[in-house]
């Protein structure tokens, strides 16, 4: 078998990571297959993507399709017509692609179009928020996929409801969280931490990246007044995603407990959040990373494809009204924040499950 991987964007480096360590770990077994791995480019700054190969021993993609950014409809065509190409010099038995980027969709709609079979890690999650552009891509990456992997039942039950047959659906657990559990012990302090005086527990972690959180500054700037306002005495760091650069930039007066940083490297981002006292996150794999390091998280989003991170776990989910903010941080600070249990299977073996059943299936 010989499978194409594509990734394009920072959260799908620390998904493919494992599973490539899986299957070199089949090859190693004698195992017949092969890979070849795809970056779409979507996302291309070193701190964006070239650190996360570093950081995760992720070898060096195979080709780079090079897209950068643009459009929603640009960056999906420009994916799609270097993907074509690419898949035509270069054949395959199956397209691997994971998570809900427009990469992920885009390779998808090629390799169903040149009749290659396509497996989606992480499939069959929904938040029902059809102005999310990944609800999309999730919508239109099920529509198409003849495997699906999923982190939860949850996940499962929803691609059984658009009647994918059961027996096409395998429940194996998130392929993220086995790289958080077996990078723990490489954890990184970042340079600023000790110079700005931050200890275990003593700052709240802050990103935010959403276009519907980040795109005005007005609501923006209230947004992190808001959250600085009501920390009490905790600092606030906030990695900065260069979509949201661009209106931070115009806000001329932020508050002073506000630490800013560019984005981070893996390793020193999932350090901050397990020292932090809570995370305030739009993310969608943050939610997950906390509740497996049972962190309290505040998602300001109005809704969740995750739903299991607050179900079992330590999200909540407080909206994008600013009136949610202060009653949620009052709750952390009077110690009232509920402690969370890890969902079914999160367990750091999911990418091992997943090759074993890819070999069972296509070998
Ligand atoms: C994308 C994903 C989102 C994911 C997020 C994580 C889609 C639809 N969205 O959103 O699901 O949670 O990545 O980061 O695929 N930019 C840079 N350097 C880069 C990459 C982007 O400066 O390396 C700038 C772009 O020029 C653009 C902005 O960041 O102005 C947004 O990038 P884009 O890839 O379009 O979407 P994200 O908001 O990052």
């Amino acid at each position: 078998m010989k499978i194409s991987i594509v990734a394009g964007a920072r959260p799908n480096f620390m998904k493919i990571a494992p599973i490539i360590d899986a299957l070199k770990n089949a090859q190693r077994n004698g195992e017949n297959i092969a890979f070849r791995l795809v970056h779409t480019g979507q996302h291309y700054d070193e701190k964006m993507s070239e650190s996360f190969f570093k950081e995760l021993g992720i070898p060096e993609p195979d080709t780079n399709l090079e897209v950068g950014s643009g459009t929603q409809a640009e960056q999906t065509a420009n994916i799609m017509i270097r993907y074509e190409k690419e898949l035509l010099e270069n054949p395959c038995d199956v397209v691997l692609v994971v998570g809900d980027v427009n990469s992920t969709m885009a390779c998808s709609i090629v390799a169903k179009k040149i009749n290659i079979q396509l497996v989606h890690i992480e499939a069959g999650i929904r938040s029902y928020d059809m102005t999310m552009p990944e609800e999309i891509n999730r919508i239109v990456t099920d529509a198409l996929a003849d495997h699906f992997f999923t982190t939860t039942t949850i996940a499962r039950d929803n691609l059984k409801k658009t009647g994918v047959e059961p027996n096409k659906i395998h429940f194996v657990g998130n392929t993220m969280i086995d790289t958080l559990l077996s990078n723990l012990p490489n954890l990184r302090k970042p340079v600023f931490f000790d110079s700005n005086n931050l200890n275990k527990k003593n700052y709240i972690l802050l990103t935010l990246h959403r276009p519907s959180n980040v795109d005005d500054k007005e609501s923006l700037e209230k947004m992190i007044l808001e959250i600085c306002n009501n920390a009490k005495n905790s600092k606030i760091v906030f990695p900065v995603h260069p979509r949201t650069k661009q209106n931070l930039d115009k806000i001329s007066n932020l508050p002073s407990n506000l630490i800013l940083t560019g984005p981070l490297p893996y390793l020193e981002f999932i350090y901050l959040i397990k020292n932090s006292m809570a995370v305030v996150t739009d993310s969608g794999g943050i939610q997950e990373e906390t509740t497996v390091l049972g962190i309290p998280c505040m998602t300001l989003r109005d809704n969740t494809e995750r739903p299991e991170t607050f179900a079992v776990g330590t999200n909540e989910l407080l909206g994008t009204k600013i009136s949610a903010i202060k009653p949620a941080l009052d709750k952390l600070n009077s110690g009232q924040w509920k402690k969370g249990t890890i969902p079914e299977l999160w367990d750091g073996k999911t990418s091992e499950r997943i090759i074993k059943k890819l070999i069972e299936i296509y070998n």
